[in-house]
């Protein structure tokens, strides 16, 4: 059975504070449903968002990254063993702002996934093409690729902890969408391509949700396709007014 999630993906917002005020609000405006919500806090928050959401198993925190070693000098970094010691069960791996900005390879990106089930901590792997390469329609075999080299060294057993999110680079934070026809044929290509080198039934339980401008407007739509299982939230999650319409898109959604 596959998971619905909704997940939002704070990046670098919310002060401490603030933060925690959203923690609640989310918190408070939930109801129990078969939605799983997920909120990637910056690393400030993580120890007291897990502390508030503790006895709520609807809602479960996330880091945004950790790093592909499990100690050492890496200033400024945080391990996958820190996390999971402080009880977070999910982390992003693989951002596309990662990659451009902090330019994370493919290779650094499965090295991090190791880490991350090492850790016993669930990978949020994402992936997705520029601009440039959709022009070109070359977006299905960019990101197989990236599915490949980041994910498929996996055993299948290691890979039903992994939650797959597809983020079209042009779509993140531009107001611009993936019509549900493309986040569709998407999804469909990943999992087609993940049942052919790991066998139908890991595929057809894993989560594969869409980023990249989800908003309140255009979340039913996008949830309804029938290989999206659910969203990567970034701008439409932080505020609890916006983010909350996009949790119950995904409870109505029959698919
Ligand atoms: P936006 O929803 O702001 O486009 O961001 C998507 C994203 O990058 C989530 O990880």
């Amino acid at each position: 059975m596959r998971t619905k999630i909704a997940a939002g993906n704070w990046k670098m917002n919310k002060n401490y504070q603030e933060g925690l005020n959203l923690v609640l609000d989310i918190q408070k405006n939930t109801q129990p449903s078969d939605v799983l919500v997920i909120l990637a806090t910056p690393f400030l928050q993580l120890k007291e968002a897990i502390h508030i959401t503790r006895y709520n198993p609807h809602i479960k925190i996330a880091a945004q990254n950790c790093h592909h070693e499990e100690k050492g000098a890496y200033t400024g970094e945080v391990s996958a063993n820190m996390l999971a010691a402080i009880n977070v069960e999910y982390v992003i791996i693989g951002h596309s702002e990662r990659r451009q900005y902090n330019r994370e390879s493919n290779e650094i990106i499965a090295q991090k996934v190791n880490a991350a089930l090492k850790a016993g901590l669930k990978p949020i792997f994402c992936c997705g093409e520029s601009l440039e390469i959709r022009n070109e329609g070359w977006q299905e075999r960019f990101v197989n690729n990236q599915i490949e080299r980041g994910l498929l060294h996996l055993s299948a057993e290691e890979l039903e902890s992994v939650i797959i999110a597809y983020e079209p680079i042009w779509a993140i934070g531009t107001g611009l969408t993936a019509s549900p026809e493309q986040a569709q044929d998407m999804h469909f290509s990943i999992r087609k391509k993940i049942s052919e080198e790991k066998g139908e039934k890991l595929a057809q339980n894993m989560s594969i949700l869409y980023g990249g401008s989800v908003k309140p407007n255009n979340a039913t739509q996008l949830f309804s396709q029938k290989d999206v299982d659910g969203g990567l939230v970034g701008g439409a999650s932080l505020k609890a007014s916006t983010f909350i319409p996009i949790i119950q898109a995904l409870e109505n959604d029959p698919t």
